[in-house]
């Protein structure tokens, strides 16, 4: 495993355990040439592949400094304006107006374990888990140097890949489109997946014939966003959950984005991703530098399920980071839903009893405790104690929810500022805006000019000042609205352009000052729901609250749609009230439970107002919570059905690492007449073992984890709509 350089072919081969990954320096060119990205191979040298002696028309010969060559010819890194049509992802505007780019290959290096991104979240990995290769090219002509660097990791299969650009020409250059990384492949009759959504219906899955042209998904509104996903996969037409080749891609940033596959004339297909060149322009004077964030890449040939897996893998295990990463989290109540504005200490001291006595571990106050905010229209900036609602302030409150035997946790949204706020009466320059323009309000606030060190220094200094203030062990930190009016008014009008990255590279270094500062702290990122739930938020806080809607039923969609990436622990997850406040649907309580399990595990209601025999529930739901909170947050996760794609019951499975237990959840969304029971297959079992099958309503049975692979189980007698089983299997001992 590992990377090796071949060097009478000029091949570069990384190795990871079941895939390979194969570049190639063309010839005298010196073109970095992408030669193949699949299941593993021995082969040192698989070159033929790229067709560098094919004509591209009839009759014709295929010199190489034709259009017709760099137009079909499989780069790792295309550029711009010279013959390559196809999407590229490296645009450099000139003093004198000129945009083409072209490298050549001039040097590498291959090193053990994985260097940081200055500044940007990545992946790591120490020297036993993965080796990195940075190749090093040059456009002669613009003097710009460009290191493409590879990581490939050892025990699992994912290879990394980002860009550093140094500008060593004597003139300043323009960088108008820098992508990340970019895949050239033939077509096998592949489907492209992707996750779209909208608020409180985030990272549903898509699945669809990849056609001629270019899809995308992408998003422009300076966050990743509720509406489209940093992922695409590229999947076999045959593959499903447990078969099948995948090749998918995920980026870890938090901004703009663009996640592009294009099928092209000669059925090769070319996925890249990277920041979005919309709104976006740096400027790179002599001597500097530019990091592209990295792209996550993973291939299974075990289908959609093992690409899943991977990816929980490689982010529990080398992305998420702190000390809550391994530990179980606490199961907290939060307010938002139970009181939204209206609360004061007395309100929240009555659900902390309530919740204390029947085992809730933390109190999370959300929004509304500080400034005059009563509603949303005012007072983001002012992160001062509204003693009015809180006598005594965060300290009194914290120290009595403590006396409960329970933890405190508090709501801030740094990020912005209300027009009617203190601070932005004081310095309404703050806010990004462009001089002379009203700027568009969304929720009734703008946002910080976090581009700015004073403006993130004042901020940062406010969360610090709240977090010392009482004894606070966990933060949400949220984001309730997109940009627009991008004007940073420290920037010269050549740098507006940097604005978008610089403001996501400034949330970055805020949240790393405070994971730092603050090691203890169980930090949750949210942005009205789920739009900010990418890797790069998870190289920060190892869970994110996964979307505004709590209901146990559209929760299956989100949460299929997001665990096909991201690890179950890293998924914000409560139960709340019904009628669900997203839909309206009365679920039972038990129910929400199951649903809840499948991520962080929390209650977001008035649990003095709920039924009793709601409430009643509580402790035993927590008891399921501890009993398989590791299992959830180190498992294995195989998805059993989907609801999203069978419209009538959901089914998923987690499973120990060494296969000696396992949970099934299966909710059956509508009751159905006269209806059999449902098999089901389990999977991810020692197939040899036997397994003792205990669920309540569920025949107590003892099978081979080869019966339950093939045959599966009969899963019935749930009566109703919403209903929900967990069936519980553990190795018997031979
Ligand atoms: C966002 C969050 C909610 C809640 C509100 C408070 O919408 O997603 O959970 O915190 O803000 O304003």
């Amino acid at each position: 495993m590992g990377i090796a350089f071949f060097e009478k072919d000029k091949i570069f081969k990384l190795d990871t355990p079941s895939s390979t990954y194969m570049i190639a320096i063309v010839d005298e060119e010196g073109f970095l040439g992408h030669v193949y990205y699949g299941k593993r191979v021995p082969d040192e040298n698989l070159s033929y592949l790229m067709r560098t002696r094919e004509a591209p028309f009839t009759p014709s010969v295929n010199n190489r400094d034709r259009a017709s060559f760099l137009n079909t010819f499989p780069m790792e890194y295309p550029t711009h304006g010279l013959g390559d049509y196809r999407e590229d992802c490296l645009s450099v505007l000139t003093q004198a107006g000129h945009s083409a780019c072209g490298l050549r290959y001039v040097s590498h290096r291959i090193f053990p374990g994985k260097p940081k991104l200055e500044g940007l979240p990545a992946t790591f990995g120490g020297e036993g888990d993965c080796t990195t290769l940075e190749l090093l090219a040059e456009d002669p002509v613009l003097q710009l140097r460009v290191v493409l660097r590879y990581t490939a990791f050892e025990r699992l299969d994912a290879v990394t890949r980002s860009v550093v650009l140094t500008n060593g020409s004597e003139e300043p250059l323009r960088l108008t489109k820098v992508l990340s990384a970019c895949l050239d492949m033939d077509n096998r009759n592949f489907d492209l997946i992707t996750l779209h959504g909208a608020w409180a219906r985030e990272r549903q899955i898509q699945r669809s014939p990849l056609c001629r042209g270019r899809q995308s998904a992408f998003s422009v509104c300076g966050e990743s966003s509720h509406q489209e996903h940093p992922f695409l996969a590229l999947a076999e037409k045959a593959a499903t959950q447990d078969s099948g080749e995948v090749y998918a891609m995920n980026f870890v940033y938090s901004g703009n984005f663009l996640a592009q596959a294009e099928l092209t004339q000669f059925d090769s297909v070319r996925a890249v991703m990277g920041i979005h060149p919309y709104d976006f322009c740096w400027t790179l004077a002599p001597g500097e530098s530019f990091t592209a964030p990295e792209v996550v890449l993973v291939y299974s040939d075990s289908g959609l399920g093992g690409m899943t897996r991977t990816f929980h893998d490689l982010y529990r295990g080398h992305l998420i980071r702190g000390e809550y990463r391994d530990k179980p989290r606490p199961v907290l109540i939060n307010n938002w839903e139970a009181t939204y504005f209206d609360f004061n200490t007395e309100k929240l001291i009555a659900i902390a009893r309530q919740a204390a006595s029947l085992g809730i571990e933390m109190l999370v106050m959300d929004d509304g405790w500080f400034g005059g905010r009563s509603s949303d229209d005012c007072a983001l900036g002012d992160w001062q104690v509204n003693e009015n609602k809180l006598p005594g302030g965060l300290r009194r409150l914290a120290d009595e929810v403590n006396r409960l035997g329970m933890r405190f946790g508090i709501w801030m949204e740094p990020e912005m500022i209300s027009p009617d706020s203190d601070l932005y009466r004081a310095h309404p320059d703050w806010a990004i805006r462009i001089p002379g323009r009203t700027a568009v309000r969304s929720r009734n606030q703008y946002v910080l000019d976090f581009s700015r060190r004073e403006v993130r220094n004042y901020i940062y200094e406010c969360v610090r000042a709240v977090l010392k203030s009482a004894n606070i062990d966990y933060l949400k930190w949220d984001m309730n609205r997109q940009l627009t009016d991008l004007g940073g008014i420290a920037l010269p009008a050549g740098r507006q352009g940097e604005l978008l990255h610089r403001y996501t590279l400034g949330v970055y270094e805020m949240q790393e000052r405070l994971v730092t500062e603050f090691p203890h702290l169980l930090l949750e990122n949210c942005s009205g729901g789920g739009a900010r739930f990418d890797p790069g938020m998870l190289y920060y806080s190892p869970q994110i609250w996964c979307s505004d809607d709590t209901d146990a039923v559209e929760r299956l969609k989100i949460q299929e749609g997001t665990a096909l990436v991201y690890p179950l622990s890293a998924m914000g997850a409560h139960v709340s009230d019904c009628p669900n406040h997203a839909v309206g649907r009365v679920t039972p309580f038990e129910t929400r439970g199951y649903v809840a399990l499948a991520g962080t595990f929390g209650y977001e209601l008035d649990v003095t107002k709920i039924p009793k025999e709601d409430r009643d529930q509580i402790p035993g739901q927590i008891a399921l919570y501890h009993r398989y909170s590791g299992l959830m947050r180190q498992g294995d996760y195989y998805r059993v059905a989907s609801y999203a794609e069978n419209h009538g019951y959901d089914c998923w499975m987690v499973v120990s690492k060494d296969k000696q237990e396992a949970l099934v959840t299966y909710i059956q969304v509508l009751g159905r007449p006269n209806a059999h029971s449902v098999r089901v297959r389990l999977n991810g079992l020692d197939e040899s073992a036997l397994y003792r099958v205990e669920g309540e309503g569920q025949e107590e049975q003892v099978l081979s984890g080869a019966a339950l692979r093939c045959a599966g189980i009969n899963v019935g007698g749930l009566w109703g709509d919403f209903r929900g089983r967990l069936i519980h299997l553990t190795a018997e001992r031979t």
